[in-house]
């Protein structure tokens, strides 16, 4: 079997049947790391839906490689401190119990079933306000155009961050994308590094304001919530964090479900007929074209996984991608069938870092497919699409699509 390389641009275009190949044959993968010198002992790859959802759930298993080693590792000397891990550091999905426990605590509130609620009708507003502007075209970028414009200024104004800078936050996140997408090279992380920087500087004086003018958005409710217990960079770093992980991903769903859908004309007459079919269409596009394939995780202890042992300080990169067209849990798995139920797919993760946006992403995904469907009765592909080239998360780079002359 040729070898499990996620350099390679043919991997990369199409990963899933170096998926199924490694699921039958070889499914805990001892690899080589991405990342020549990456501190770690050892490098697996796990590929069966099992396997995965054992290591998320699992407490022997976590985000960060202290717990992993015999001592503290030595501090790093300040001109050597990279801005970019500094801030990475306190997100939440890389911090640990009780650190970990105590941050996302303070994020569920803002996330709550009755928050996403309230969200639906702007969602759907600005949904409608840029079909409006852009059916007239005629020929739209769904990516660029719509699944954008529409995620990233949801999540924008739900943070509190102004329209008129999203230009700039959307610049911000590719990069981050670029960092953390496995190997980032000399130059991506100098730019992540500079991004950082620039980002914190843009947050600072807007977190300063709503500390003392507070209105009904995201960074004035943490700011209030966090009080005494979380300082500047925390909050800096939170913001961060949320817009990227808010907008990113959903843009993939949005765009990857538009794609999926046309491509299928006989599953898009059902998802346009049955209204209530939305979050069970959602879960299937996620487990077909899951916008993270990969996330990564390092063993605290010694752990046998189907058969092969993965010892402490190790890491596992676990293929959500692959783990959700496991034939062993999805009938059929590389088939769209968005009435599929049930489907516990893995997309969003599992265990304590389990996405805390889901409901969200779910809504917006729902609104943005049905606004697009609804608006004019048959859009047609007017080009390929191009996917991205990055690796842990996937999705469309660009993909073009007309509507009909008679109802522009
Ligand atoms: C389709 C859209 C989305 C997908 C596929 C997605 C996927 C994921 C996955 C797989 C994880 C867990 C990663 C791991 O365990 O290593 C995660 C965590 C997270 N996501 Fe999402 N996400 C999406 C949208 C969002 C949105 C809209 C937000 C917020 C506005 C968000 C915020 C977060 C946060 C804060 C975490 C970390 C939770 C923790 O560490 O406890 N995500 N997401």
């Amino acid at each position: 079997m040729e070898p499990f390389d996620i350099f390679d641009p043919s991997f990369r275009a199409d990963p899933y049947p170096a998926y199924a190949r490694y699921r039958a044959a070889d499914p805990v993968h001892r690899g080589r790391p991405p990342t020549p010198g990456e501190h770690t002992t050892g490098w697996w790859y796990i590929f069966r839906y099992d396997d995965v959802a054992a290591i998320l759930k699992d407490s022997r298993f976590g985000r960060s490689f202290a717990p992993a080693l015999d001592a503290p590792p030595p501090p790093v000397p300040p001109e050597e401190r990279e801005p970019f891990w500094d801030m990475y550091a306190r997100w939440t999905l890389a911090l640990e119990p009780p650190e970990h426990t105590c941050q996302r605590a303070l994020l569920s509130r803002a996330f709550t079933a009755r928050v996403v609620e309230g969200l639906r009708p702007k969602i759907a507003a600005r949904a409608a306000e840029l079909l409006a502007s852009l059916v007239p075209r005629g020929k739209i970028d769904v990516v660029a155009d719509y699944a954008f414009p529409l995620a990233l200024s949801v999540v924008a104004d739900l943070i509190g961050i102004p329209r008129r800078d999203l230009d700039r936050v959307k610049a911000w996140s590719q990069t981050i994308a670029d960092v953390l997408d496995y190997k980032p090279t000399w130059d991506v992380m100098a730019a992540g590094n500079r991004m950082a920087l620039e980002f914190a500087a843009y947050l600072r004086p807007i977190i300063e304001e709503r500390r003392k003018y507070p209105t009904d958005d995201l960074i004035s409710r943490l700011t209030a919530a966090a009080g005494e217990k979380m300082d500047e960079e925390e909050l800096v770093a939170l913001c961060v964090m949320l817009l990227f992980a808010g907008h990113e991903t959903t843009v993939s769903l949005i765009s990857s479900g538009a794609y999926l859908l046309l491509e299928h004309p006989d599953q898009l007459k059902r998802f346009r007929a049955l209204p209530e079919l939305s979050d069970v269409a959602i879960d299937e596009i996620l487990r077909l074209h899951s916008p993270i394939q990969a996330t990564t995780r390092i063993a605290y202890a010694d752990v046998e996984i189907g058969g092969r042992l993965i010892r402490r300080g190790e890491s596992a990169t676990l293929l959500l991608g692959s783990a959700n067209r496991d034939p062993a849990v999805f009938a059929d798995p590389d088939r769209l069938d968005i009435t599929r139920r049930p489907n516990r797919h893995l997309a969003f993760g599992r265990g304590i870092h389990y996405c805390l946006g889901a409901p969200l992403a779910m809504a917006q995904g729902g609104i943005a497919l049905r606004a697009l469907f609804d608006h004019t009765e048959d859009w047609r592909l007017a080009g390929a699409p191009v996917w991205s080239e990055t690796f842990g998360f996937r999705g469309l780079k660009s993909w073009e699509i007309h509507a009909p002359a008679r109802q522009r």
